[in-house]
């Protein structure tokens, strides 16, 4: 265990900065692509602010940025290096120009969608379909594995009071990102039925919760007890184990004994769904971002009339399926990603409000980062993960405890 970080005064920068830092010369897993060293500390330009970050969210995408897979992140940036981390909560430190809305000293969570805010998309319709838009932490290089962050001013949030440091960086981008998924791309409506992948991970376990309060049914897709357990805790109203289903994942290049039972094992599970459900029914929304091994299941059990909303593809993003049980039952494949600054307002409004809980199970300390990001490539977590960053230990909520912490 090496010495907190040192903390300066409010609005004091220093001019450098410790962060976790991935470079092309060590792309690989975490505990690879992962490594420490001192950074200048960056400057916010026009309409920025620079954030102190307490706790940083793990995510997916440290995971693919260290892998330099699907694309080399570097070669987007334009940079030599990278910090990671599209999830933190911290204090505002400094205001670029511009900035009225946030004061110093402000205590935050922060949202990663950046956008240009200048064109037709950003102002009145909706930012995500800006052409510039990048998700910060992964396509830009400044993420919240470091002492001090660069972001956008669009991109605070009102930090929930009540949670700590840590439990507020773990929700952002799994929450908000399940949130648009099901709210306002699929719009779930009462009584219908959401079938969830990976029920009691990062997005799956937001997303038991978002159909619970949303009025509509869930069935959450896992593979251990455990995470079972987790997924119904938050709401999951009934759980498939897919250990339950072999040989269910698509795998390429199958051969035709590996079809026929794929096509076993997904009509298996489509039983099991109706004995579930207590009728012939299959889900009206399918909630996904394993990709390449689970989709064509997704497609062929989805109802009639159906929405198969995905965000990801962790499982592989060439994706193969019987585009017949598509248009035959008139079933809509939706792309979905993160999530716009408004939904995240909303989103978080709803954490304020007790309604959405945050689901934090393990913290790192800042040492940590790379094994924190481990432990997620090897499917060894259930719900979000964090790491303290400027934070010297868990459940500090602002920054006068913290510095008793910190000179204690
Ligand atoms: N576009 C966006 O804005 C956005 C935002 C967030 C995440 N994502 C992407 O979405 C994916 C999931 O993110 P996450 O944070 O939820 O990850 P996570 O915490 O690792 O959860 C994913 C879950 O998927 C399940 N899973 C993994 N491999 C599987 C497989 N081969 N077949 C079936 N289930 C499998 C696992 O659950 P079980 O083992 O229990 O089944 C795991 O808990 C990642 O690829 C990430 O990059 C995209």
């Amino acid at each position: 265990m090496t010495a907190h970080l040192k903390v300066p005064e409010l609005g004091v920068v220093p001019p450098e900065m410790d962060a976790w830092v991935i470079r092309k010369e060590r792309f690989g897993d975490p505990l690879t692509s992962f490594k420490r060293e001192s950074m200048a500390t960056p400057e916010p330009g026009p309409g920025e602010v620079l954030v102190l970050v307490m706790a940083a969210g793990v995510n997916y995408n440290g995971i693919w940025a260290g892998l330099g897979k699907p694309v080399s992140i570097l070669d987007v940036t334009k940079k030599d290096f990278h910090i990671g981390g599209s999830d933190a909560s911290g204090i505002v430190w400094k205001l670029g120009e511009g900035v009225t809305r946030w004061k110093v000293g402000d205590e935050v969570v922060l949202h990663c969608n950046v956008t240009c805010g200048q064109c037709g998309a950003c102002n009145g319709f909706d930012p995500m379909a800006c052409e510039d838009q990048k998700i910060w932490g992964y396509e830009t290089p400044y993420g919240s594995f470091a002492q001090f962050t660069v972001v956008q001013a669009q991109q605070l949030l009102k930090k929930p009071k009540a949670l700590s440091w840590e439990v507020a960086a773990s929700y952002g981008l799994v929450y908000f990102t399940a949130y648009r998924m099901l709210v306002d791309r699929a719009r779930v409506r009462p009584g219908e039925v959401v079938l969830i992948w990976g029920a009691s991970g990062g997005l799956g376990i937001f997303a038991c919760q978002i159909t619970k309060l949303l009025g509509a049914t869930s069935i959450g897709i896992v593979s251990s007890p455990d995470k079972a357990a987790l997924a119904k805790s938050f709401g999951c109203d009934h759980t498939l184990n897919r250990n339950d289903f072999p040989g269910l994942a698509f795998q390429p290049n199958e051969t035709d004994e590996q079809a026929k039972a794929r096509a076993a094992a997904t009509k298996k599970m489509g039983k099991a769904i109706w004995e579930l459900l207590g009728e012939k029914k299959g889900p009206d929304v399918v909630f996904e971002h394993v990709g390449q091994e689970s989709f064509p299941t997704s497609v062929f059990l989805a109802n009639r009339m159906s929405r198969i909303v995905i965000c990801g593809a962790t499982s592989g993003f060439n994706l193969t399926f019987d585009v017949r049980h598509l248009w035959m039952r008139q079933k809509s494949i939706i792309g979905s990603h993160f999530a716009n600054a408004e939904e995240c307002h909303r989103a978080n409004e709803l954490v304020h409000q007790g309604k959405i809980k945050p689901v934090l199970t393990a913290t790192y300390s800042y040492d940590d980062i790379a094994e924190a990001h481990d432990v997620m490539y090897k499917n060894k977590h259930m719900g979000t993960l964090a790491c303290l960053v400027n934070a010297p230990r868990e459940g500090l909520t602002n920054l006068e405890e913290t510095r008793a912490a910190l000179a204690g």
